[in-house]
């Protein structure tokens, strides 16, 4: 048989087979593999960040690769290298903290592996070090909050507010940005004043450890908490009740992040505010991944569209949460 008539042979069988099975392209195409590297297992928001990604890879049908870094840079840098020597078609991951990735993303760079942050950003001088970040606006999320205390404080003019802050993991996005826009807006009122100002690390065990510190050094002169992610706020929220003060009454709680646990925290009467911190970035990140392998241009970044959630709205509002 001369190569033409067994190339037509080979066609007409393989149509046989995709007539039944699948489409040719789909017989062609291999699966796209991301290379996930998570910051961790710190927060409720973090494991609904991390059912996001996987459910999404599921659906699109994307081989993903995820490795959970325990809340250490080290761990993300050895992930990102193993990402490389596999050769991922795209590498993806939410930093621990800002600084410190040069190396690894040239390493990347070089590979001509591209790289999609998600959540939070880096810090970097070189910017074609990663082609887009997709995730929140943290500071627009600390001057929110600010905002909310402003308002309720404007009600009593006269009163002075003594505020203690729960920042999350050092040198973290979240934390700098958090921080930095809640300075920023609640400098315009001298009567809000940060007394305290310690890292919780995001979690539920440490909010309550920090806080206990807090109201052992400060007592009853605490007006209120500023918690930088819900967590923080509910391990908190024990610490102060053990402490014999009513939280969300003697101490007003404002958080950050938005998940289920806050809305039944005020709900319960236990918390002011919570402003929305969106998990759900999977859906995001599978399009973005497909359209920059495809060579498709995409945008540096994509802001997560979020909102205030006071506890006046939280029963109402407890059955649309999807987190
Ligand atoms: O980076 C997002 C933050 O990280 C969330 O606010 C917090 O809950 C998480 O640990």
């Amino acid at each position: 048989m001369n190569i033409t008539r067994r190339a037509v042979l080979a066609t007409a069988v393989l149509g046989a087979f995709t007539g039944v099975f699948a489409s040719p392209s789909a017989l062609a195409a291999k699966p796209l593999t991301i290379g996930f590297s998570q910051v961790g297992a710190e927060s409720e928001w973090r494991t609904a960040n991390t059912l996001s990604i996987k459910d999404a890879a599921k659906k699109e049908g994307v081989n993903l690769k995820f490795a959970d870094a325990q809340q250490r840079q080290e761990n993300q840098v050895k992930a990102i290298r193993s990402f490389i020597a596999q050769r991922v078609d795209v590498i993806a991951f939410s930093p621990v903290v800002e600084s410190g990735w040069e190396t690894v993303l040239r390493e990347a760079k070089d590979a001509k592996i591209p790289v999609i942050l998600t959540d939070r950003a880096v810090n970097v001088t070189d910017q074609s070090l990663y082609v887009a970040f997709i995730g929140s606006d943290f500071v627009e999320e600390g001057r929110r909050a600010g905002r909310w205390l402003m308002e309720r404080a404007a009600k009593t003019p006269d009163r002075t507010f003594n505020i203690v802050e729960l920042q999350g993991t050092v040198g973290s996005a979240p934390a700098i940005d958090r921080k930095n826009g809640f300075a920023e807006v609640i400098a315009a009122n001298p009567k809000l004043k940060i007394t305290r100002s310690q890292t919780g690390d995001f979690t539920r065990a440490k909010g309550k450890e920090v806080m206990e510190a807090f109201l052992k050094a400060q007592g009853k002169s605490i007006d209120v908490l500023y918690a930088h992610n819900d967590d923080m706020a509910i391990g908190a929220i024990q610490a102060i009740e053990e402490a014999g003060l009513k939280p969300g009454v003697d101490i007003l709680v404002i958080s950050i992040d938005g998940v289920k646990g806050a809305f039944q925290a005020m709900i319960a009467g236990k918390m002011n505010v919570t402003v929305e911190c969106s998990p759900l970035l999977g859906p995001q990140l599978m399009s973005i991944a497909r359209d920059v392998v495809a060579g498709k241009p995409v945008p540096k970044r994509i802001t997560t569209v979020e909102g205030v959630f006071p506890a006046e709205v939280a029963a109402k509002e407890l059955p649309n949460r999807k987190y």
